[in-house]
């Protein structure tokens, strides 16, 4: 309890691709491959910055309302990222993973987040967490259905399921909570990120968009992070 240490597991809401490119004039496609080359850039940082975790929202699973058009550019740029950027991850030791439901990714794109998880499996440097295709309510719904079978087999006994238990069957299973969620582009929500995990989390909200998020921009939400008092429900502690 108290002044937080450096936050081990950093979160990122990746947003306002789209209004950087507008501001531009720019179609919106601009600013979704712009926002690419910002998350090889925080990644690196990251990694230097000895942040253990990195978990970033790439993709909701309310972002298939996008017109296709845009859907199909950022499924284009996510086949790219995996094409292009793995090679560089694995060199920096960095444990790549996804979150969230694949199948509705074309069966290339899911060969490619399976590929990247199995070449870095074995690194030990810092892990990286891409949501696709992620929703906090998806992911607990698919928690309960999969303890409800267990239940219902006779494999568990429904008393004895607890917090620890429902956060083993979580796409999270494994990863502390994230300390610290940074959200870019001056928006003030969640859109159904990490729901579960985010329960004690310091939620910081930069007006930068996504592309203009560098590593200056890292450091700074990490120092506004180090600022809070973080209680967990209890009092202050008297100096
Ligand atoms: C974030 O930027 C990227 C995705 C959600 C895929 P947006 O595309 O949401 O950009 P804005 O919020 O419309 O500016
Ligand atoms: C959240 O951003 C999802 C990602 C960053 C991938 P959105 O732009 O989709 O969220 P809303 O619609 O503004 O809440
Ligand atoms: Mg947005």
């Amino acid at each position: 309890m108290g002044k937080p240490l450096d936050p081990q597991h950093v979160a990122i809401i990746m947003d306002g691709n789209g209004r950087w490119a507008e501001r531009r004039g720019l179609p919106r496609g601009f600013g979704h491959r712009a926002g690419v080359e910002a998350l090889r850039r925080i990644a690196r940082h990251s990694a230097a910055l000895g942040i253990r975790y990195l978990t970033v929202y790439a993709f909701s699973t309310e972002n298939w309302k996008r017109p296709r058009g845009e859907v199909n550019l950022l499924i284009g740029l996510l086949r790219e990222y995996f094409q292009k950027t793995i090679a560089e991850l694995h060199e920096m030791r960095v444990r790549v993973r996804v979150l969230g439901e694949m199948a509705p990714f074309p069966s290339d794109v899911r060969r490619l987040a399976e590929s990247a998880r199995e070449l870095t499996g074995l690194n030990d440097g810092l892990r990286l967490q891409i949501a696709l295709n992620y929703g906090g309510r998806a992911e607990i719904l698919r928690a309960a259905q999969n303890l409800a079978g267990q239940a219902l087999r006779g494999a568990i006994d429904p008393a004895e399921i607890d917090e620890d238990c429902l956060a083993r069957h979580l796409d999270t299973a494994g990863l502390p909570d994230p300390e610290v969620i940074i959200r870019t582009s001056g928006e003030s929500r969640l859109s159904n990120f990490l729901l579960w995990q985010a329960a004690y989390a310091e939620f910081v909200v930069v007006e930068e968009c996504w592309p203009d998020f560098d590593e200056k921009s890292l450091e700074n939400a990490l120092a506004e992070y180090r600022r809070r008092e973080r209680r967990f429900g209890a009092v202050r502690r008297k100096k």
